[in-house]
C-alpha cells in the first residue's frame, strides 16, 4: 500500500523532528517517493540535508524559492502528492490549517493540496489537551483529514502523558492500513441510520432514549473513508456531520420510517444503529398539556419497525441491524436476526462497561446469518465501526463470488 506512493512529508518545528528522519527512511525503503517539506523552526532541530540524503529528493524550506521557473512549487508539489503527512504536526501547524493560514512552504502546500492528509500531532501534553488544540482537531478531522494520535509516555518537556510523536512504525501501518481500507466500500451505496427518535406529547414535552448518535456517526464516517456513497438518516443529536457523508435529519420514528424507506432500494448496504423508539404517543397535544389533580397516563401505539419492514423489502441489500440488550442479548440478538431478515447484527451488551449509549467506546459481538460470530472488544467507536465495515466488506464479497 506504501510501495509506488508520492508522499509529502510535512516536519514541523518539535523535537519529534528526528523521528521524521527514520520515518522518510522507512517509506523509502517501502518503495514510496518520498519528498520532504521543513518548517523553519524544522531545522531548528534536524538539518534538511538529513532529510535529502534519506529521500534522495530535494527538500523544500522555502515558498519562494523557486527552483523551476516552469512550475510553481508549492502548487506543483501539492498536486504531486498521493499523500500528505505531517509529522511530527505541532500545536501551530494544526492551528495554522484549522485557520485556514498560509504563511510558509508547508501551509501553501497543504491547502493546495487534495491529497489524503495524516497529521501525526506530538507536543506538550497540556498543550495537547487545550481547548484551542483540541477544537481545531475536531475541525480538522471533520473535513476528512485523519489523526494519527500520539502516544503516552515520557515527553521531551519532562511532563509524563500524551503528547509523544507516534512511532514511525506505527504510522507507516496506520497509513497503510487506512489505504487498503479505502477502496474496500468503493463504488458502494451505504445507508446508515443514526441517533434516537423523539416521539412528541405536547410543544414542550417528548420521549426519547440515550442514543448519542456517536456509534451510526462513526459507521458513516468510516464508510466514507472506505470510498463508499454514504447517505445518513439521523435523529436528533449534537453531532458534526462527517466528511463525504449526506446527511438527512429527522425527528420521529415516523420520519425515520419514511425517510428509509424512500433510500432503500438504491442501496448496496444498510445499517440501522439508530435506537428508535417502539412507542409514541397515541394522541399529540397542539397546545401544552396542564396539569391536574392526580396521576396522568399517557396511552402509546407501537411504531413501524423499520428494520423489519425493510427485511420484508429486501432485494439485494446487505442489511444489518443493532440490537442493545441488557440480559440474554446473544439470544435477543439472534432472534432479531431471523425475524428480521438481516444479513448480519451487531450485538451491544449496553450494561458492559464503555459499551453502548452515549460512550466514546463500544464492546460487541457482530453476528451473520450463517452464524459466524466475530467478537469485536472494547474500542473507540470508529475502530469497532471499521471493524463492523471489513466485517461488511467481506460478507459483500462472498454474496457476489
Ligand atoms: O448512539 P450511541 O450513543 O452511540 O449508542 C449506540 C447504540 C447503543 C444506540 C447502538 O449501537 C445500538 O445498539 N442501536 C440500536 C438500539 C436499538 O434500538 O436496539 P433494539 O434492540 O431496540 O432494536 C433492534 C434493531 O431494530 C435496531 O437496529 C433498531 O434500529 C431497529 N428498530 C427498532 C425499533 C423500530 N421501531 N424500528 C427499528 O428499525
Amino acid at each position: 500500500m506504501i510501495n509506488g506512493k508520492k508522499i509529502v512529508l510535512g516536519v514541523a518545528g518539535g523535537i519529534a523532528a528526528y523521528k521524521a528522519c527514520a520515518l522518510t527512511s522507512k517509506l523509502t525503503q517501502q518503495g514510496a517517493d518520498v519528498k520532504v517539506i521543513m518548517t523553519e523552526n524544522a531545522q531548528q532541530f534536524v538539518s534538511p540535508l538529513t532529510f535529502q540524503a534519506l529521500s534522495r529528493n530535494p527538500v523544500f524550506t522555502d515558498t519562494f524559492d523557486e527552483k523551476d521557473s516552469a512550475k510553481i512549487a508549492h502548487i506543483d508539489l501539492a498536486d504531486w502528492a498521493d499523500i500528505f503527512v505531517i509529522a511530527p504536526a505541532t500545536a501551530n501547524v494544526i492551528g495554522k490549517i484549522a485557520g485556514g493560514i498560509a504563511d510558509d512552504m508547508l501551509s501553501t502546500t497543504l491547502l493546495a493540496t487534495e491529497a489524503e492528509v495524516y497529521i501525526a500531532p506530538a507536543m506538550n501534553v497540556h498543550m495537547y489537551a487545550h481547548p484551542a488544540v483540541m477544537e481545531n482537531m475536531k475541525k480538522l478531522e471533520a473535513w476528512g483529514y485523519k489523526f494519527i494520535e500520539p502516544g503516552s509516555g515520557l515527553l521531551a518537556c519532562g511532563y509524563v502523558g500524551k503528547g509523544r510523536l507516534e512511532e514511525p512504525e506505527e504510522i507507516m501501518k496506520v497509513i497503510a492500513t487506512d489505504q487498503e481500507n479505502k477502496n474496500l466500500l468503493k463504488g458502494k451505496k451505504v445507508l446508515i441510520s443514526a441517533g434516537p427518535t423523539k416521539e412528541r406529547v405536547d410543544p414542550i414535552r417528548y420521549f426519547t432514549n440515550h442514543s448519542s448518535g456517536k456509534m451510526g456517526f462513526a459507521l458513516a464516517s468510516e464508510a466514507a473513508k472506505m470510498g463508499a456513497e454514504v447517505t445518513m438518516v439521523s435523529g436528533p443529536v449534537n453531532l458534526e456531520t462527517p466528511a463525504r457523508v449526506k446527511r438527512v435529519d429527522v425527528e420521529s420514528a415516523e420520519q425515520m420510517y419514511e425517510e428509509m424507506i424512500r433510500l432503500y432500494p438504491e442501496q448496496d448496504v444498510v445499517i440501522k444503529a439508530a435506537a428508535v423508539a417502539d412507542y409514541r404517543p397515541v394522541v399529540v397535544y397542539d397546545e401544552k398539556m396542564k396539569k391536574k389533580q392526580g396521576g396522568l397516563t399517557i396511552e402509546m401505539e407501537r411504531t413501524n419497525d423499520i428494520l423489519k419492514e425493510l427485511g420484508r423489502r429486501k432485494t439485494s441489500q446487505f442489511l444489518v441491524g443493532f440490537a442493545a440488550e441488557t440480559i440474554n442479548h446473544m439470544e435477543y440478538g439472534r432472534k432479531k436476526l431471523v425475524d428480521k431478515n438481516l444479513d448480519a447484527i451487531v450485538i451491544n451488551n449496553i450494561k458492559e462497561t464503555g459499551a453502548g449509549f452515549g460512550a466514546d467506546t463500544n464492546v460487541v459481538t457482530y453476528i451473520n446469518k450463517f452464524g459466524d460470530i466475530k467478537e469485536m472488544e472494547l474500542a473507540k467507536k470508529t475502530d469497532i465501526a471499521s471493524k463492523i465495515l471489513d466485517e461488511i466488506s467481506k460478507g459483500l464479497k462472498e454474496a457476489s463470488d
